[in-house]
């Protein structure tokens, strides 16, 4: 790797929430940006595990700014809740990554009836970006950052608005394709909408490549060891390396909206950070549009401003 993260401004003075930063893509996230000096709200399901992170951050950056906020990002309760939590706290949020996530997990119906993937990684965090967004400054300098995949481009490259919570028949890798894919048309869309309403808030979204975090910890143990030394040293890159294009999108100044970031080598499994590929499913803009009513419907929230 030779990007150097010392070519990033600093963040003094400045907030920054990363969901699911206990581990993973997330935690170095979260690392990165208290180093740069920038006020990290760790938002997070389980506190005894974002605690267990906070305290490693403080050992590697002594005099990082780190806060903890529980976010379960399965319940639209929960994440109402965390929101006022942290509207009571701040009066101010300047980015927001939306990071956290889960893969291939068993069928789970949430306590709001929604197919569990798409719940933590889709639904969850449309909620908190519509709760949170009047507070980010309107400079490009404020980030809503979606974390898409590869995978976004993977199967059938559809949100199946027909049977949007699977109850029919269930795929837990077309879930959590499907779930990738609604990512990247929702950045791409509150781009879009952004823009209309004339603001200069930036949505923009990166994907890590392959990186061997705990996101398969649904998968078989000796299926994800057995890629991890074989095949992985080829195809993934560590987690510290892979969420460099999270932390370019939170932070370079020369991000614009609608752009989307991941690593640069071979198929974009590992690299250095840069533009990344949007397959055409997600420049759907009719799909895009009806994700976004759904998501309104769904969860009760919208843009507090006209767009
Ligand atoms: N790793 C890859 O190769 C890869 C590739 C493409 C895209 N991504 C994307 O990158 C993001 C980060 O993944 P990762 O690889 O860092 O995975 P990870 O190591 O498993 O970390 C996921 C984080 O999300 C949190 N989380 C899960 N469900 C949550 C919920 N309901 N509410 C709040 N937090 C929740 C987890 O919390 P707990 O620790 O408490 O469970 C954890 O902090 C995901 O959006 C993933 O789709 C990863």
């Amino acid at each position: 790797m030779s990007y150097d993260i010392g070519q990033l401004p600093r963040q003094d003075g400045r907030i920054v929430m990363v969901t699911g930063s206990n581990t993973g893509l997330g935690f170095h996230n979260a690392h990165d940006l208290a180093a740069k000096g920038a006020k990290v709200v760790m938002a997070c399901r389980t506190e005894s595990r974002a605690t267990d992170a906070m305290r490693r951050i403080t050992e590697l950056v002594p005099d990082a700014d780190l806060e903890f906020l529980a976010l379960d990002l399965s319940s639209l309760d929960a994440v109402r809740s965390a929101a006022a939590t942290f509207r009571d706290r701040h009066d101010t949020l300047d980015v927001l990554v939306n990071n956290a996530g889960i893969m291939m997990t068993p069928y789970e119906k949430t306590v709001d009836g929604f197919e569990g993937q798409m719940a933590a990684n889709y639904w969850g965090h449309f909620l908190l970006t519509m709760s949170l967004i009047d507070l980010m400054p309107d400079a490009p300098e404020s980030r809503v950052v979606s974390l898409s995949s590869l995978a976004h481009a993977q199967g059938t490259k559809k949100i199946r608005f027909d049977d949007i919570h699977w109850e029919q028949k269930y795929s837990r890798s077309g879930a959590y394709q499907q779930t990738k894919l609604a990512c990247l048309l929702f950045a791409l869309e509150l781009d879009r909408r952004l823009r209309a309403a004339g603001k200069e808030i930036v949505s923009v979204a990166s994907h890590p490549g392959v990186s061997p975090t705990e996101l398969g910890r649904a998968m078989p143990k000796l299926l994800t060891e057995v890629v991890r030394y074989t095949v992985g040293p080829f195809v993934s890159h560590d987690p510290d390396v892979a969420s460099l294009p999270s932390l370019v999108a939170a932070i370079d100044p020369e991000v614009s909206g609608g752009e989307y970031y991941g690593p640069q080598g071979l198929n974009e499994m590992k690299g250095d950070p840069g533009p990344a590929r949007i397959h055409p499913c997600a420049h759907d803009v009719h799909a895009a549009r009806q994700l976004w009513d759904l998501s309104v419907e769904l969860t009760g929230a919208d843009l507090p401003f006209d767009s």
